[in-house]
């Protein structure tokens, strides 16, 4: 017996006691953190309560989802990195067989309580319930979001104009002494990342994302934020294919309605039929453009040019078909009064 328990005491490696522990489990008891024990949910996990918690944050855009002129909407797919330091946690990775991170749900951890200012929809999207805590006491929460924002839109030089939308984000109640905000990458490093993984754009081509801190103070109290600014480019085709030129073709063919040979009102008709279609265009235009824009975007005064020189050439069309007549109904009293004489 005792010449047994010796061999196995020789033969486990580097003479390590045997006690040692291996499960996730054990860091859990090590820290004692149990769903209910309210230490790490409670309070910002600081020692010093002087201490601001300093937040990491990755935002990356993952694809465009909608750009809604109409209604101001910037609908963005994101992707949140979150780290900070979570000061009553912490463990010797030597201790526990080399388990340097555990993973944990997200409700046994105090999580810093980031927004989006100018979000207008909760996003309702399920949450990734879990988050990392690594040994040294940096906690990591990761998510995906869909986020329903307001931005405001200049729809001057529609379709070709360039759309900047920002994202503010910051804590609710934590001001700047308590909570202050980092992004991990600066905006040269962040916009070439966002145009590695952005795999959808649509209509849009992504310019630029630019990051940095802004001061939000409000009763005198003042929160760190971190403003993300995303600049991009809309792709005007379409639009040129749907609007520009089929309203240039009705005009070009206005015009040609000139070399129609009248017969009782038929040009009338079709100059009013064109006008018509183009009525069907600017419905469409008036659809996507906002009503409150600022600025008169330059495709309605390009509209109105055109539907007014085709109203001028209807008036036109209406006079010259009253002259006709007029002199039509004078010439056959003319030749009656010669066949009588
Ligand atoms: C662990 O936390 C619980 C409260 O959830 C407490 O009652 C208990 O004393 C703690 N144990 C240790 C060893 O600190
Ligand atoms: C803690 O460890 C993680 C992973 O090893 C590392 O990424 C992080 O920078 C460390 N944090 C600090 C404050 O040293
Ligand atoms: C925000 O305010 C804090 C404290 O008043 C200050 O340290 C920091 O430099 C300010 N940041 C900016 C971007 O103004």
């Amino acid at each position: 017996m005792i010449r047994a328990a010796l061999v196995v005491l020789l033969l486990s490696p580097g003479g390590v006691s045997p006690k040692l522990s291996c499960s996730h489990q054990d860091v859990l008891d090590h820290l004692n953190l149990t769903m209910s024990n309210e230490v790490f949910r409670l309070t910002r996990p600081v020692l010093d309560h002087t201490r601001p918690t300093e937040i990491e944050l990755k935002l990356v855009l993952f694809s465009i989802l909608a750009m809604i002129e109409k209604t101001q909407t910037f609908v963005p797919f994101l992707w949140a990195h979150m780290t900070w330091t979570n000061e009553r946690i912490h463990w010797d990775p030597a201790q526990f067989c080399g388990i340097s991170h555990i993973t944990v749900p997200r409700e046994m951890l105090w999580m810093p309580d980031l927004f989006i200012y100018e979000m207008t929809e909760k996003d309702s999207s399920p949450r990734n319930p879990f988050v990392v805590a690594y040994h040294n006491g940096t906690v990591m929460s990761e998510e995906d979001m869909r986020v329903v924002s307001s931005c405001r839109m200049c729809m001057h030089k529609f379709p070709f104009d360039t759309q900047s939308c920002s994202l503010t984000v910051g804590s609710a109640i934590h001001t700047v002494d308590e909570m202050i905000l980092r992004s991990s990458f600066d905006s040269t490093r962040i916009t070439e990342f966002t145009k590695e993984v952005l795999w959808s754009q649509g209509e849009w081509e992504f310019k630029h994302l630019a990051v940095g801190n802004r001061n939000f103070s409000y009763g005198g109290r003042e929160w760190d934020t971190l403003v993300y600014t995303f600049t991009m480019k809309r792709r005007p085709l379409l639009h040129v294919l749907n609007l520009l030129v089929p309203i240039m073709f009705f005009l070009i063919l206005d015009l040609a309605s000139f070399f129609v040979a009248d017969h009782r009102g038929e040009k009338l008709g079709f100059k009013v039929t064109v006008l018509l279609a183009i009525s069907v265009l600017l419905l469409i235009l008036n659809d996507i453009l906002p009503s409150t824009s600022n600025h008169t975007p330059l495709i309605a005064t390009y509209c109105i040019v055109i539907f007014g020189l085709m109203l001028l050439s209807v008036l036109e069309t209406i006079l010259v078909t009253f002259l006709l007549d007029m002199s039509q109904k004078k010439r056959p009293t003319h030749k009656r009064r010669n066949s009588t004489t």
